[in-house]
């Protein structure tokens, strides 16, 4: 029988490389220090890594601002360093995926150079979106970025680009072949290197629509469309069916290329997830039709509430959902780009969540930190930089609360991550889940991920899809439990604070936090708890 390729069910540990391990005293992670702790990664008992951008990049925007695709940024090292991780990750059995930035570049690469140069009409500014200004010199329209402010900047002709981000990051043009030319050019390249696949940044936004239209209501639409900015779910999902920027048809046929490309590697299995935050949901699944992409992100869990009904809903449609292209889902609690999961939903609940999740058929993306239980930094606003804090004067504090460096050992901070001054600062509260804490205390956060993704590999991997036992309903105040079954195993998920006495048969394999008691033949869930039985 052939295995199911590699990505299908993985579990895929996502580094953001500035906040790793630094290794030569500057303060910033590196490819160096990720190559050195890949074994770490390993133990974890993970299946691959993603890494967040490390190429050439002013960093206006935390990597995500690329100034040549096919390059390492100084401060994480060169193309030997990229190239000696990638070897060093296959030889520990660790696949390796590169995130890919296809809806804008950065203003430093030379593409972006040669426009301001060659001025209005030339094929240089065909590249992007540059228009000329409305006869009374406002902008083409009246977009707001997605890190606020006006999504259009004025060069020194008066012409306007299009940003939907930073004024840094010109959003490309993609009904210019020569645009996807190079982006295929960028996919040999790191595929080449050896990279097993693709995290698509943005992978929703490359074709836009109605360029020159006004939107009713730009500024609703750009807080519907941030995970940080809290809103009703109505609103926001009302807001979120007009965006002309995102989701258009013409994305898709770039990812049918794209897919034949990966194909052509055919010894290899190389993959691709999008970062397709659209809506309907049903969307997201044209991304992952039989002839696109391999996986694309489900961002429900990063907001959803610690409540039995919305977590059922979340999980229940993502899951059917998918099954209609014959896809299976994917699952992340915390990115680079929201705030933690600890932080947003309490620490025990963090841990119940996981647990729960990594039963679930389908593939989950650990964010770094994650399995230390890691919260938000805390922040002076003098410490911040990302650019959705200046572009809107403070008002929106932004991601860097997640991106705070890791601690690794010792008993005063920086906690082994750097040598010298952590870009970030890491507070000295941070000693409970430094990396050398939690390894000492079988009851840590880490002892609770490593010993479930085992588990999981054990028993779950491969082992099809899922049965409700005990689903919330509508309507009732005391759903208090979630309770699948999969294969041998039985997971229950206590969302309420009080302990709950289930029917459950078998043995328990591993509970979230606390433990579970048998009463009058049945087991007693901790509250804010999860725990798997095998029958
Ligand atoms: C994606 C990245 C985010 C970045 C944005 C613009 O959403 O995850 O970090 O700021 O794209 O590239
Ligand atoms: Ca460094």
């Amino acid at each position: 029988m052939k295995s199911a390729p590699w990505w299908k069910e993985a579990t895929i540990y996502q580094i953001y490389p500035r906040s790793f391990v630094d290794s030569n005293g500057d303060g910033e992670g590196d490819l160096v220090g990720i190559t050195a702790n890949l074994e770490y990664v390993q133990q974890l008992g993970v299946d691959a890594i993603w890494l967040s951008p490390f190429y050439t990049s002013p960093n206006k925007d935390g990597g995500y601002d690329v100034a040549d695709p096919r390059d390492v940024d100084p401060r994480f090292g060169n193309l030997a360093d990229a190239k000696k991780l990638i070897d060093r990750a296959h030889e520990l059995g660790l696949r390796v995926i590169a995130d890919i930035v296809p809806n804008h570049f950065s203003d430093q690469h030379h593409w972006f150079q040669a426009a301001l140069k060659a001025g209005r009409g030339s094929a240089e500014r065909a590249r992007f979106h540059f228009y000329d200004a409305n006869p009374d010199g406002t902008p083409p329209n009246n977009w707001i970025s997605l890190f606020g402010g006006p999504s259009w900047s004025q060069v020194e002709d008066g012409q306007y680009y299009l940003h939907l981000f930073d004024s840094s990051q010109p959003d490309l043009n993609w009904e210019n072949p020569e645009v996807n030319a190079d982006f295929e050019k960028t996919l040999h390249f790191w595929i080449n290197l050896g990279v097993d696949g693709f995290r698509i940044d943005v992978a929703h936004g490359l074709v836009k629509e109605d360029v020159l239209k006004n939107h009713p209501d730009p500024q609703g639409l750009s807080n519907a469309l941030r995970l940080d900015v809290a809103m009703d779910a109505q609103a926001r999902n009302a807001l979120l069916l007009t965006v002309p920027y995102f989701d258009r048809q013409g994305v898709h046929e770039i990812y049918r290329k794209w897919r034949k490309i990966f194909d052509s590697y055919t010894d290899r299995q190389i993959m691709a997830v999008a970062e397709a935050w659209v809506h309907p949901p049903v969307n997201a699944t044209r991304y992952v039709r039989a002839d696109e992409l391999h996986q694309v992100f489900n961002f429900d869990l990063l907001t959803a509430e610690f409540d039995a009904l919305v977590l059922y809903d979340v999980i229940d449609r993502s899951i059917e959902l998918n099954a209609t292209v014959n896809a299976l889902p994917t699952w992340a609690l915390s990115n680079h780009d929201s705030p933690r999961v600890a932080s947003r939903i309490g620490s025990e609940q963090a841990r119940a969540l996981a647990l729960f999740v990594f039963g679930l058929p389908g593939s989950t993306y650990i964010f770094a930190g994650q399995e230390l239980g890691l919260p938000d930094g805390e922040l002076e606003d003098s410490d911040r930089q990302d650019p959705s804090f200046f572009r809107t004067k403070g008002k929106v504090k932004g991601r860097d609360g997640a991106r705070v460096p890791l601690p690794w050992g010792g008993d005063s901070t920086p906690f082994g991550f750097t040598t010298g001054k952590p870009w970030l600062p890491i507070s000295q509260s941070w000693q409970e889940f430094t990396v050398e804490n939690e390894n000492q205390n079988p009851k840590s956060s880490l002892h609770l991920y490593k010993n479930a993704l085992s588990l999981r590999q054990m028993h779950l991997t491969g082992q099809g899809g899922i049965e409700w036992i005990e689903s919330p309903q509508h309507g009732s105040k005391s759903n208090a439990l979630l309770i699948y079954k999969r294969g041998d195993i039985t997971v229950l998920m206590n969302v309420s604070d009080i302990a709950q006495e289930c029917d459950v048969d078998g043995k328990l394999l591993v509970v979230s936090s606390g433990v579970v008691d048998p009463h009058n033949g049945k087991k007693v869930i901790p509250a804010r708890s999860c725990a798997w039985f095998i029958a």
